[in-house]
């Protein structure tokens, strides 16, 4: 991002929105409820909730002090501090780079369900196996996220992001005030019950390491952390700005739109499916499976299905943005390209690297690396592998390079460091020895040695 842009945002609540703009997304409100669905529920939101309000924080805090701290996005970051560990900031600055294409291919189906609501076709997109069709066939799928890269291409291409900002504030608040309506209408549906006790009730038979790699690689993912983002936000924020309440902020907001986003999809597939345990593990199309049953179920649910899927549309381009921009500007430094040239280059390469997550569905479903569908590949690599890695790189880092107190100094400038000593034991003992333990793990049973 640009030199003259820094300390950009006009206090606290510029700061938390525009955080909040780039971790609000599909992470939210697609990744977030499937994953609760299939790791046990309540015991995945009771786990997931434990590591936002330690690991999450520390992270978080550690993150936003550095950008603010040094005023640099996370290359330079690390650079400034000390240069032999600059390579942290590349290894992070590759995560976007593998998210930003098959977030694109989510972004399509979003397209697709926007124009199938739109055009009125409701129960067409409620019957089963409407989504596996589409899925599976190749043009379509492949056509749908070619749009969305476009626009997304667009406004990078013409530097646009302040005025979708501006819109995205108001679009936002919409946006949680629907999911909120539309949690509480499928709540009510006869037979939800079960569905929301096995959401919101932790079970702790369901209860095994997997939980944790799941939660843990989710919390990076929608907070947007272990990968540059909140370094560079970091390093537009104000000194004036109390940096421990922003981040608590953001973190509760994020969370807040996860757990009704889960509310809405899950108790539902219970309604929709009788509690068929398969159903609750359909995985990456469970907000496209369910949703458009829920919609066809209720008054005016045309209307409020392509309501609902235009601003998850929204949300999701507006991460597709920011995630674009962020490689942009680390090509830009890197290589010196241009802006233009710069967009135009990752636009195709994006569109390619998407195809496969995207053809794996269908023609290419053959093709399983480690087990996965192109599509959770991509997503495991990002966020199982190098994600941990640049947390734990960063907790060591701070814990031991620059040392925490370098970090609570840049947080006490103006407002006390509440949280400090959870911060300190977080950053420097337990959380690296959680990444790790995870990391291994993950690894392991990807490899097929064991399984978890
Ligand atoms: N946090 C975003 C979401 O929940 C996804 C995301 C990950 C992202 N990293 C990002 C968005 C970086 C913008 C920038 O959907």
């Amino acid at each position: 991002m640009k030199k003259k842009k820094r300390s950009n945002f006009s206090g606290k609540l510029g700061f938390v929105l525009a955080a909040a703009g780039s971790a609000v997304g599909l992470g939210n409100l697609w990744r977030f409820p499937y994953l609760a669905a299939k790791y046990g529920g309540g015991i995945f939101l009771l786990v997931y909730l434990i590591l936002a309000v330690t690991f999450g924080f520390a992270l978080m805090i550690g993150e936003v002090a550095l950008g603010r701290k040094t005023g640099l996005s996370a290359i330079g970051a690390f650079k400034k501090l000390n240069s032999k560990y600059s390579f942290i900031g590349y290894l992070a600055s590759i995560v976007p780079i593998i998210i930003l294409p098959y977030y694109s291919v989510i972004g399509g189906w979003v397209v697709k369900y926007f124009s199938a609501f739109v055009t009125g076709q409701t129960t067409k997109a409620a019957k089963d196996h409407y989504f596996e069709t589409f899925i599976g066939s190749s043009l379509e799928p492949i056509v749908c996220l070619a749009i969305f890269i476009f626009i997304t291409a667009v406004v990078v291409f013409l530097g646009v992001e302040k005025g979708i900002e501006k819109v995205s504030k108001l679009l936002m608040p919409l946006l949680v005030l629907l999911t909120i309506g539309i949690a509480i209408y499928s709540i009510t549906l006869p037979g939800a019950l079960e569905g929301l006790i096995y959401y919101v009730k932790p079970n702790f038979k369901h209860f095994s390491i997997t939980t944790v790699v799941a939660a843990m690689g989710q919390l990076f993912y929608s907070m947007s952390l272990a990968m540059g983002i909140m370094i560079t936000y970091g390093s537009y924020m104000k000194k004036e700005v109390k940096l421990e309440n922003a981040v608590t902020q953001i973190e509760i907001f994020d969370s807040a739109i996860a757990f009704f986003a889960g509310m809405m999809i899950v108790p539902a597939v219970f309604v929709f499916n009788g509690g068929d345990a398969d159903a609750i593990k359909a995985g990456p199309g469970l907000m496209f499976i369910t949703l458009p049953k829920v919609f066809d179920s209720m008054p005016f649910g045309n209307f409020v299905g392509a309501l609902f899927f235009i601003l998850v549309l929204f949300a999701a381009l507006t991460s597709a943005i920011s995630l674009m921009e962020t490689i942009v500007s680390i090509v830009q430094d890197k290589l010196h390209w241009g802006r233009k040239k710069s967009t135009i280059i990752i636009t195709l390469f994006s569109l390619v690297v998407a195809l496969p997550s995207s053809l794996g569905f269908g023609v290419w479903s053959g093709i399983t690396p480690f087990g996965m569908s192109f599509l959770d590949f991509f997503d495991f690599i990002s966020n199982s592998i190098l994600m941990p890695i640049v947390a734990f790189l960063t907790c060591i880092f701070i814990g031991y390079i620059i040392k925490p107190a370098a970090i609570s100094e840049e947080v006490k400038l103006n407002s006390a460091f509440k949280r400090e000593t959870l911060f300190v034991v977080m950053t420097k003992y337990i959380a690296p020895i959680i990444i790790l333990i995870i990391l291994i793990s993950s690894i392991l049973s990807a490899l097929g040695i064991i399984t978890i």
